[in-house]
């Protein structure tokens, strides 16, 4: 049985964190059950201070040291709580890892969560930058979010619309150190209904040889289409997209595609806005492949930023300021980091 909670001092991150980057922490709590959660901050090594949660460290930057102590909620516990008219709720602690609950969930005939098969990171932090791939947002399927906030010492059950969920957003971004999320429930579908609107699942499917999935066999093409693109973090530092996807007003989109028509663009939510492709851009601008030292851009996937062995986060950061600028100055649109980035202001 692991202790319910574990106070670790000077503490490398490097291996908590999948750019690989190294940093330190003075203070690293593992919390394995949540119900200690307002004991331990209200301790000695946690009063008057705001942690840093880290999760699978899958969609962070460390520029440097971070200030604050971390916390690692480590409970990886998934249970089906309930099942009516064809939907169930599945509860996950917030350390499960996201791609173990997709698998747990599709072993149980529940379907929702197929299309977001191996993305990296933890099931808590998955509502609160909105993981999305494939046509699909996890916003979707979360039933609630539950939640301290260290601040007030209350404990939270929200639903969908207190959770505030945007492309790649949420309140828990919104609000940043104001809650920690523990636990997330999920409401899933017994019922399969395959969303296959995405290029490239139907033609992973066809080369699969087939034409009427089940939930298991869309995660199947979907792992299949990940693997072929996107560096796997194991294998070569990264932290999947490192920018979000912009989004212009129809205005800025209809001018920039009268002078480069192949740009590809897409509806953004209900309003009239578009979304660009931040790949695209930055591929345009000749990153694709690039290389400075060892911060790099993927050759496979031109929104993913690499480390190929001993770059810093201040390196990968670098790199990415002048990504950004370069794509500002050819198309006038700013880039976002979606990773959040430690111990630097973007
Ligand atoms: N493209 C390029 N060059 C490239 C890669 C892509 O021009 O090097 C073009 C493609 O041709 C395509 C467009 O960019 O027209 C979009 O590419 P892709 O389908 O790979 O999706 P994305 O918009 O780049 C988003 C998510 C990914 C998610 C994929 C699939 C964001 C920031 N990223 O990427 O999420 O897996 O869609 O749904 O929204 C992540 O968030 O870490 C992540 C990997």
């Amino acid at each position: 049985m692991n202790p319910p909670v574990r106070v670790l001092r000077d503490v490398s991150l490097q291996t908590r964190n999948t750019f690989g980057v190294s940093a330190r922490a003075t203070l690293l709590a593992e919390v394995n059950d949540a119900a200690h959660l307002p004991e331990l901050l209200a301790g000695p090594a946690f009063r008057g201070t705001s942690p840093l949660v880290i999760g699978g460290g899958s969609n962070l930057l460390f520029v440097n040291n971070p200030q604050d102590p971390l916390l690692a909620l480590t409970g990886g516990k998934v249970e089906l709580l309930r099942e009516e008219n064809g939907t169930a709720v599945l509860r996950a602690d917030a350390g499960t890892a996201w791609h173990v609950l997709v698998m747990k969930s599709l072993a149980l005939g529940l379907s929702g969560l197929e299309n977001l098969a191996l993305i990296p990171g933890s099931a808590g932090a998955a509502p609160i930058q909105n993981i999305g791939a494939y046509g699909v947002e996890v916003r979707e399927f979360i039933a609630c979010v539950e939640a301290f906030e260290p601040g007030t010492g209350q404990w939270h059950r929200m639903d969908r619309d207190r959770c505030a969920f945007g492309y790649r957003d949420s309140v828990f971004k919104q609000q940043s150190g104001r809650f920690i999320v523990t636990a997330v429930e999920f409401a899933l579908p017994r019922q399969f209904n395959a969303r296959l609107g995405y290029a490239g699942i139907g033609a992973q499917l066809t080369t699969m040889g087939i034409s009427d999935p089940t939930a298991a066999e869309v995660a199947e093409a979907v792992i299949a289409i990940r693997r072929s693109k996107l560096p796997d973090p194991a294998v070569i530092g990264n932290a999947g997209s490192f920018f979000k996807n912009p989004v212009v007003t129809s205005t800025v989109a209809d001018a920039l595609l009268a002078s480069h028509p192949a740009m590809p663009s897409f509806a953004a939510g209900a309003d009239a806005d578009r979304k660009l492709s931040a790949a695209w851009l930055i591929d345009a601008c000749g990153w694709k492949g690039h290389r400075q030292g060892d911060a790099g851009v993927s050759a496979g996937h031109a929104l993913v930023l690499v480390n190929h062995g001993t770059a810093s986060g201040q390196q990968l950061l670098d790199l990415a300021r002048q990504i950004a600028d370069s794509v500002h100055a050819r198309f006038g649109v700013a880039l976002e980091p979606e990773p959040r980035v430690v111990g630097a202001h973007w």
